[in-house]
């Protein structure tokens, strides 16, 4: 099958998230790196693409060059990812969209609620692809926790509990180093610090498994360093549409944790485990059974957790195949098939939603607020 092309924004040389997504993008051989924008720095970012293997002409110095660039070409890119820091995602998704291009957008995908309503109204109307990069969703063992939900293996889900908590940020004297100050910033992070950053991961996580959206949610939260403005740990309680009762701890002060991402689902016949520091293994415990580890790449696996899963059982795969994952579906799609399960602008919009409504609610004491978009109300 003909390669499709691949363009990619930010994820320049040094940056967190580059890395994973070219290894990601062209693992399965879907994607060739064809055209970047890949720097703020239009020279870097010119000679970085380049010593990847784009050509000269499509090594492009910022991402109006590119657009312009990639809409006169027969062969423009099939896919656009954006990996550039929050503030500029909404713009430059908007604008490729509008030109005709498929987008893969980092999280959060947008800074307001407003902003997630226009993406997911603009990728409508232009017939194209927005998908958003929840790529812990494309875990193959969190697929598997999925379809134990989907196909009542845990009963009606009670009670979900997960966490997003690491202590990266814990150290008060390291608290003025620019790379952790602007997290903090609300000129430049928004109105939301660790819960935009990381704890939308794990509401996601919580709606994906459960097959069920976010109604309503209360917050606390905290600045545990003083010269904090947005908040470093916070604490969601929330209910599903269904009635599932959610707790989100999200932290980044929590020293000693390290990616410290795991979630726990209870349900009326049983109850599952998942942590992304180890995630080849779920374990589920029936009602009143004993704990069964199930290990990625064993047999007796969902159809979905079997067709993620590339390597033998106990071999880790990780977080670019988890990422990987996401383009699989993405080239899918591209290519006219339906698929099930790729976060998409919607996801991206409720996320956005649940950001604002929980700085919402912790503002007034923890007050109880309607979660979902307006548009979804
Ligand atoms: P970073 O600061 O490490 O790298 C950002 C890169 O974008 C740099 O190469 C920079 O030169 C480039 N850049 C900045 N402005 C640009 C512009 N206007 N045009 C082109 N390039 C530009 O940031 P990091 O940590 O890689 O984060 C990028 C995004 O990825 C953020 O939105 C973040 O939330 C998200 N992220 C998502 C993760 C996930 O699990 N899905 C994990 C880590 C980050």
């Amino acid at each position: 099958m003909k390669r499709l092309n691949w363009g990619m924004i930010g994820g320049g040389e040094g940056s967190q998230i580059g890395p994973a997504h070219r290894l990601g993008a062209q693992a399965d051989g879907n994607f060739v790196l064809a055209a970047g924008a890949l720097d703020h720095d239009a020279g870097k970012g010119r000679a970085y693409a380049q010593s990847l293997g784009v050509d000269a002409d499509r090594a492009y110095g910022d991402w109006r060059e590119m657009l312009a660039g990639e809409s006169a070409r027969d062969d423009r890119v099939d896919l656009v990812t954006v990996a550039t820091p929050n503030s500029t995602h909404f713009e430059i998704t908007k604008a490729f969209l509008e030109g005709g291009f498929n987008v893969l957008c980092e999280k959060p995908m947008t800074m307001s609620v407003e902003e997630g309503e226009e993406i997911v109204k603009v990728a409508a109307k232009a017939g194209k692809i927005c998908a958003v990069n929840y790529c812990y969703s494309a875990y193959p063992m969190v697929r598997e926790m999925r379809e134990i939900v989907h196909t009542g293996q845990v009963g009606k889900v009670r009670l979900i509990v997960t966490n997003f908590s690491h202590g990266h940020h814990g150290d008060a004297s390291d608290a003025d180093n620019p790379r952790v100050r602007w997290r903090y910033d609300p000129a430049i992070a928004g109105v939301s610090g660790q819960f935009a950053d990381c704890g939308i991961h794990a509401l996601h996580m919580a709606s994906f498994i459960a097959g069920d959206h976010v109604r309503k949610l209360s917050a606390d939260f905290a600045s545990t360093i003083d010269s904090r403005t947005l908040e470093d740990d916070a604490m969601v309680n929330f209910r599903l549409e269904g009635g599932t009762v959610g707790r989100l701890w999200t932290s980044s002060v929590a020293i000693g944790r390290q990616h410290g991402f795991d979630i726990q689902v209870f349900g009326e016949t049983g109850g599952m485990r998942w942590a992304s520091e180890q995630p080849n293994q779920v374990y589920y415990t029936p009602v009143g059974g004993r704990t069964q580890i199930m290990e990625k790449g064993e047999g007796g696996l969902s159809d979905e957790a079997s067709r993620l899963s590339r390597v033998a059982i106990a071999h880790p795969e990780g977080f670019p195949l988890a990422v990987a994952n996401i383009y699989v579906d993405l080239a899918a799609s591209i290519r006219g098939e339906v698929r099930d399960g790729l976060p998409t602008a919607e996801d991206g919009l409720r996320s956005m939603a649940a950001v604002h409504q929980a700085v919402a609610s912790a503002k007034a004491d923890g007050e109880w607020v309607d979660a979902r978009p307006p548009m979804f109300r």
